[in-house]
């Protein structure tokens, strides 16, 4: 931790240097899990629980503009994007994701990827191949042809790559961050170009896909989106459906670590594959935690929040803490057989309600492109050679070093 000019400790290095372990680390002296401290400067509270997260996702405490760091806003999410508004104009932006998003309308998506990886691996035959390279173009190009946005054959490598910068590069200073924003940059263009196509009737669009519904949308003002808007709420639902990559090679990764799991998986136990989709979004780490800015002045288990501090709630923290998942380093899907899941006590997307607060109308679709990709990667032969599979804490995001490497014997064509 250093101290600034002021004697005051701040965090950021510690965060930098300790990733995904920064947090738990600060907390595991907090009885009252919360910790008062200093981020880029600024005051700083993070907190940890379920009850904490029902505080953090109270409306009346946490605001959501201004909480989000330009670098975050250039690279992963996109400047005007659903995650940096509040209240009307939030629940009115929100709901044209979860109508698009929740509630089964993804079947098609998931028939897509399910069609684009058993194109893919029968190409794997006879090869080595990086899962988590390979994931990432069969996710593209199911959620491009499922959104109705118009893509090559073979652009689709390109596309793949730069959804994947944007994730890659959000947190983190140098070339991974320049990367992520040349492709959000580009895409951008790209995609406000084709809704403008879509606006003078220049493209056809299949009725009810996203392209259509963000093209027409309406926010609480009555206005159409800004083309430029209406590109980063589309980069909002392909670029995470394409980071669903991590999870699936994170599958890939407990597969390989505990195969006594192949077995139920190969039989298509659909519980169980649900049951291990979850254990995967559980264990692995991916998003570290979520911020907002104290509306007013706060107090949360006898700390002080003054207003406009940033606060911050630990998911990955949360995810391991054993008073919710006993034995919580233990890779376990059983634990989610039978168990019912409370809106605040699995938030590797965050918690709460996804229709009224902030929390990730896209969980579905993970779950579900996750159980269906699981479940062919438990089926696919193939052996996991020597490699780096480590998965540093410090980087975030994180992913095992190798990507996967997998062979795949021939006769699995
Ligand atoms: C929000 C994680 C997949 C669309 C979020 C949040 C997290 C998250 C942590 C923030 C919640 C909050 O601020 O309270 C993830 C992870 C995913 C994933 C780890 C797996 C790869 C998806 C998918 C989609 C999606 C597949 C769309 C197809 C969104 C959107 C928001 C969001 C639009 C903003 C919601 C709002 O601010 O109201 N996600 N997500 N995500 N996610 Fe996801």
């Amino acid at each position: 931790m250093l101290v600034d000019l002021m004697g005051r400790m701040d965090d950021t290095l510690t965060l930098a240097i300790q990733g995904y372990g920064w947090l738990p680390n600060r907390l595991r002296h907090s009885p009252q899990d919360v910790v008062r401290t200093r981020l880029l400067g600024q005051t700083t509270v993070a907190l940890r629980g379920p009850d904490a997260a029902r505080f953090f996702y109270d409306e009346q405490h946490i605001r959501r503009h201004g909480a989000i760091p330009e670098p975050l806003r250039g690279t992963l999410f996109g400047k005007g994007a659903v995650h940096t508004l509040d209240g009307e104009p939030h629940r009115v932006r929100k709901a044209m994701f979860t109508a698009l998003l929740m509630n089964g309308g993804y079947d098609g998506l998931v028939e897509r990827a399910e069609t684009a990886w058993d194109a893919a691996t029968r190409s794997w035959a006879g090869r080595q191949v990086v899962l988590f390279d390979e994931t990432a173009p069969v996710l593209a190009r199911a959620v491009c042809e499922w959104t109705g946005i118009p893509v090559q054959p073979q652009d689709l490598p390109a596309l793949a790559a730069d959804l994947v910068a944007m994730v890659d590069g959000f947190a983190t200073a140098g070339p991974r961050h320049w990367r992520a924003r040349r492709a959000r940059g580009r895409r951008e263009r790209w995609l406000a170009d084709i809704v403008t196509q879509v606006r003078r009737g220049e493209l056809d669009v299949p009725p009810g896909a996203a392209l259509a519904a963000v093209a027409a949308h309406r926010d609480s003002d009555g206005e159409l989106l800004d083309p430029q808007i209406a590109a980063v709420e589309l980069l909002n639902i392909i670029r995470p459906t394409v980071a669903v990559t991590w999870f699936v090679t994170f599958a890939g990764h407990a597969l390989h670590r505990w195969p006594e799991h192949r077995g139920r998986l190969r039989q298509g136990d659909a519980v169980f594959a649900e049951a291990f989709a979850h254990e995967v979004r559980r264990f692995y780490p991916f998003a570290p935690f979520i911020g907002g800015r104290a509306r007013t002045d706060l107090t949360w288990r006898g700390t002080d929040i003054p207003a406009g501090a940033i606060v911050l709630l630990d998911l990955y923290g949360q995810n391991h803490d054993a008073r919710l998942w006993p034995d919580p380093y233990r890779f376990d899907p059983d634990r989610f057989v039978g168990r019912e899941i409370g809106a605040f006590d699995l938030v590797p997307q965050g918690g709460g309600d996804p229709r009224t607060g902030h929390r990730c109308p896209g969980e579905q679709i993970t779950v579900a492109l996750l159980k269906a990709l699981a479940v062919r990667l438990a089926r696919l032969d193939h052996q996991v050679p020597a490699q780096d599979l480590d998965i540093p804490l410090h980087r975030i995001p994180t992913r095992p070093v190798s990507g996967l490497v997998m062979a795949v014997p021939a006769r699995s064509a």
